[in-house]
């Protein structure tokens, strides 16, 4: 119920700074980050990544720095993505069960120097590892074949849980994989290693510079549609979300971020489970386009943004803007 004029004027705890302080109804702290690395191979290697101004692939021993950077700034958690040796892929990805390939090194040494003072998310597909940049493998049409891909996935997410890995997150969007995945787990001595699924992930055109960074997109050919969701589709969203919950997902994701706020909003108000977002390559890449143009301020619009993404709902971001926003709000 809201009164009327003027006994009512909702500019009245607008007037002062500490009055919408205490008026605030959402806050983000650091602990609402996840902050995406690239890893790349060597030692001592940083490669800055054109198409993400401020974003660079990180050898082993960047990635330990940047993990520990991280805790410092009270993010929980990163999330790594392998930029694998172009002599390392191949069409059935097989590097992806690799025990000692470029992501498990990573995990350990993040581990072995952090332990739990830091979480590791490892993502959940075949693309940094194929030859043809798809995230399954592929029938000889080219078509992403799904019950063959999840049982690559398996290997991979157990490979993943053996080196280290605390959250398992498959975005490759295959039917069946969430299940599939956490039968291994349970039976490979990894109870509690979760599953944060990429539940509402959709065919994007915000992914480029990401294939960048990993090294799939020139390799790529054609698109993902037949995997990834419609944009168009947003009840299909609910129907992805329930399966993953019901093959045991611990949290669930909607990717992209900003364009698909109805997205969350609309998962977080019918099922009771953590909720995160991805913002992605080409919304981090459009921010600092736009301060690179004098279009915006970058500060104040990552922070209108990822408050956005607190009010739809998330438990928590993924954002190559974390290291950035955590010091901006750590003061
Ligand atoms: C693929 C994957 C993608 C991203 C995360 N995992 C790209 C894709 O689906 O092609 C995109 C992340 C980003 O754009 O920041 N498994």
């Amino acid at each position: 119920m809201t009164g009327s004029y003027p006994n009512t004027r909702l500019r009245r705890t607008r007037r002062h700074g500490w009055s919408r302080a205490l008026h605030r109804e959402t806050v983000l702290t650091p602990a609402d980050l996840i902050w995406p690395l690239f890893v790349t191979a060597g030692e001592g290697v940083e490669e800055p990544v054109a198409t993400l101004p401020g974003v660079s692939r990180w050898s082993v021993d960047g990635i330990v720095a940047r993990a520990k950077e991280a805790a410092s700034l009270g993010i929980p958690v990163v999330a790594l993505f392998p930029n694998t040796p172009r002599e390392l892929r191949s069409d059935d990805g097989a590097e992806a069960h690799n025990p000692d390939n470029l992501m498990c090194r990573a995990i350990r040494a993040i581990k072995d120097a952090c332990g739990n003072d830091i979480g590791v998310l490892t993502d959940v597909a075949l693309d940094p590892y194929t030859s043809h940049g798809q995230d399954g493998l592929i029938d000889e049409s080219g078509y992403v074949v799904n019950d063959e891909t999840v049982a690559v996935l398996v290997d991979q997410a157990v490979n993943q849980a053996n080196a280290g890995a605390d959250i398992i997150a498959p975005s490759d969007m295959m039917d069946g994989r969430i299940h599939a995945i956490r039968m291994a787990l349970e039976m490979n001595g990894h109870p509690n290693v979760q599953i944060m699924s990429y539940a509402a992930k959709y065919a994007s055109a915000f992914y480029g510079p990401f294939r960048d960074a990993v090294g799939s997109g020139g390799l790529l050919k054609g698109d993902k549609k037949a995997y990834q969701m419609d944009p168009a589709n947003a009840d299909e969203a609910l129907r992805e979300v329930a399966l993953d919950i019901a093959e045991g997902a611990d949290s669930v994701m909607v990717k992209p971020g900003l364009a698909y706020l109805d997205i969350i909003y609309r998962v977080k108000q019918r099922f009771d489970v953590p909720v995160f977002a991805y913002q992605v390559s080409g919304e981090y890449a459009m921010i600092e386009a736009a301060q690179a143009a004098g279009i915006g301020d970058r500060d104040a619009l990552v922070l209108e943004k990822l408050i956005a993404f607190k009010r739809a709902g998330c438990s928590g971001v993924l954002t190559y803007h974390a290291a950035h926003v955590a010091r901006l709000l750590n003061g």
